[in-house]
């Protein structure tokens, strides 16, 4: 086959969307590219069955803002917010009942992204569930209400493309804006373990999979 000129260029610009591709945004931190393909389905199936037990609701910040992205959790322990501030919690204060168990098949694409990004025998003992419709976002924060930040955060991306903001970690440093798409799965740990990151907010669209919505999942070792 023969190249046309510019087809060098073409493919670096390429590159980072090709599946199964390692994109390295800092020291500890990569998207991995379509890794989560193969599961997306299994995965929004063991979504529904969490959401049946523990609805998506829109938590209150301890400011007294209500969440525009819409969640909940599964696995030993959910991060929660409410007037008395950010933190995990064994038991859904919806229905005081402890949280669904983590699916298999979290548990097992967690532990092997975290591989892939080298982080040898990530056990996640907790997922948050956020689901986004257009329009709503999740403002720069670090996810630093966990007991230990020896573990990686494992963040899964299922239906309408986002754009990710993977900042530093200072809040002030300006963050990068890293496009996922269906089946992306972003992992943050060692050096970077406690960056700044967000989403902006959602763009409309329809996706194949879960409609005009977007899910993450952010796999963590919490306890
Ligand atoms: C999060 O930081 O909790 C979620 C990030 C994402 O939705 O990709
Ligand atoms: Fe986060």
């Amino acid at each position: 086959m023969t190249r046309r000129r510019g087809g060098a260029i073409a493919d670096l610009l390429a590159a980072p969307r090709d599946p199964g591709g390692v994109e390295p945004l800092a020291d500890g931190a990569c998207v991995l590219r379509g890794f989560g393909v193969p599961e997306a389905a299994d995965l929004l199936a063991a979504i529904a069955d969490v959401v049946a037990r523990a609805p998506l609701r829109h938590m209150i910040t301890p400011g007294g803002f209500t969440m525009s992205v819409a969640m909940t959790n599964c696995g030993r322990a959910g991060w929660i917010t409410d007037r008395r501030g950010y933190r995990y919690a064994a038991t859904d204060p919806l229905s005081a009942q402890a949280w669904p168990p983590l699916p298999a098949v979290f548990d097992r694409l967690a532990t092997r992204a975290a591989a892939a990004a080298g982080f040898a025998a990530f056990a996640a003992d907790a997922c948050l569930i956020n689901r986004y419709e257009p329009g709503t976002r999740l403002t720069l924060h670090q996810d630093r209400n966990e007991r230990d930040f020896a573990a990686p955060i494992v963040s899964v991306s299922l239906g309408l493309p986002a754009t990710f903001l993977f900042g530093g970690l200072r809040r002030a440093a300006r963050p990068r804006r890293i496009r996922l798409e269906s089946g992306d799965i972003a992992v943050w740990g060692g050096p970077s373990r406690l960056v700044f990151h967000g989403i902006d907010p959602l763009a409309d669209g329809e996706h194949p999979l879960t409609g005009r919505c977007r899910f993450n999942l952010t796999l963590r070792k919490a306890l």
